[in-house]
């Protein structure tokens, strides 16, 4: 990762790439990792596994917000995905979801790949329109 990064980003892209080489991915042979900080500047990382029963199979994002959860933490101040390959690894419909629960439209959403930082995007623009858990309230 460039030297220019911030240091917080920098510390998301290793946690990210770290939880990326424990990723079991034995089917897709797609390793991908998760990071997200959350306001009180913890770091919780997550990686793909992969079932024999495909659908099964769980992705980074989610693993690294049932750690947050797990944590006791209920916000999402920044996340990053990396994953290899020449197209961009961006979250998921399902993980656009999972992580719209618990962010802000505004929330950076950063995608990278093994050479570092690829594109960063806010929640609003990955899912426009989005229903959260303001739409419950009556
Ligand atoms: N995958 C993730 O873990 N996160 C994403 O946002 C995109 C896809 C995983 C799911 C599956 O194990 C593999 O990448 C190939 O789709």
């Amino acid at each position: 990762m460039s030297k220019n990064v911030e240091p917080a980003l920098a510390a998301l892209f290793e946690a990210a790439r770290t939880a990326q080489g424990a990723a079991y991915a034995p089917y897709s042979r797609f390793k991908v990792g998760a990071a997200l900080r959350t306001p009180s500047g913890a770091i919780f990382a997550g990686c793909n596994v992969e079932n024999a029963a495909y659908p099964q199979g769980a992705c980074a994002e989610a693993g690294a917000i049932s750690a947050m959860a797990l944590a006791g933490e209920r916000s999402i101040a920044e996340i990053l995905v990396i994953g290899d390959g020449e197209g961009l690894c961006t979250p998921c419909g399902g993980c656009r979801q999972r992580i719209r629960e618990f962010a802000a439209p505004e929330t950076p959403v950063h995608v990278a790949g093994p050479h570092g930082l690829r594109l960063t995007l806010t929640l609003a623009e990955l899912l426009p329109y989005s229903f959260g858990p303001e739409n419950l309230r009556s």
